[in-house]
């Protein structure tokens, strides 16, 4: 089975607030985009990738991306205004071939390749919906509406999930047709349409880029 990752940038960045789509910002001489592209395409599995860029920027995403030299294996199309419907443009412009789908924010720039490999080989495995996961390190409480605590979770069943997360494809086509409401990532789409999802090791590289703080943080991983 094919592999494709879908990788979505077509935020409008504005917790990060550097005056262009977070995409575009630079990382050690980088936009963020080409280092989530070629982290995805150093992966020798991945044998297609769509970048969904945001619907003014798409030669930017084409020049970005110019650096990689694998026109043969990338497409860009327009992304939505949230990013459900951005993985949504993402899984029309996938390819007849593509059995398996990782869907990778470009947000989380210095996720690692063999993350990628670890996650594809999780599905391979059997586990039609796969995310990485790290032990959440705060205590996390449930509040309501005024502040007040309604719980206290046990921190020892929790993890923070990051992308990329992988698929088989007709179990992600089928929960976006299911429930394409707002989520923040689409395992949750998944488990909404009654599917599971197993937890993979995950990578401290594969922080997501927010605010102006993790954009420090992602300097310093650089350079480890
Ligand atoms: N994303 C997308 N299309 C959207 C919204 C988000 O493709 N309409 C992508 C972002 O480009 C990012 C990933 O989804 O790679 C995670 O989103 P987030 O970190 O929230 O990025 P932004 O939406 O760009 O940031 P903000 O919410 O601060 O504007
Ligand atoms: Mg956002």
């Amino acid at each position: 089975m094919s592999v494709a990752v879908i990788l979505v940038a077509a935020g409008r960045g504005e917790r990060l607030g550097a005056g262009a789509p977070k995409a575009f910002v630079m990382l050690g001489g980088q936009t963020l985009l080409e280092h989530a592209a070629r982290a995805a395409l150093d992966c020798p599995e991945v044998t297609h990738l769509v970048v969904v860029a945001p619907s003014s920027h798409l030669d930017d995403a084409a020049h970005a991306l110019r650096p990689l030299d694998h026109a043969d294996r990338v497409d860009i199309v327009a992304g939505g205004d949230e990013r459900t419907a951005s993985v949504a443009a993402g899984l029309r412009a996938l390819r007849h071939e593509d059995g398996i789908v990782l869907v990778h924010d470009a947000a989380r720039a210095l996720a690692p390749s063999e993350l990628f490999g670890s996650v594809i080989h999780a599905v391979r495995s059997g586990h039609p919906a796969v995310v990485p996961g790290v032990p959440v390190v705060d205590t996390i409480k449930e509040v309501d509406g005024s502040g007040r605590v309604t719980a206290t979770l046990d921190r020892s069943r929790l993890r923070a999930v990051q992308t990329p997360q992988g698929f088989l494809r007709e179990v992600l086509e089928h929960a976006h047709a299911h429930d394409g409401g707002p989520a923040t990532d689409d395992a949750g789409l998944v488990e909404r349409a009654g599917g599971h999802v197993r937890v993979i090791e995950g990578d401290v590289r594969a922080h997501k880029i927010t605010t102006p703080a993790d954009l420090v943080v992602a300097e310093q991983l650089l350079e480890c």
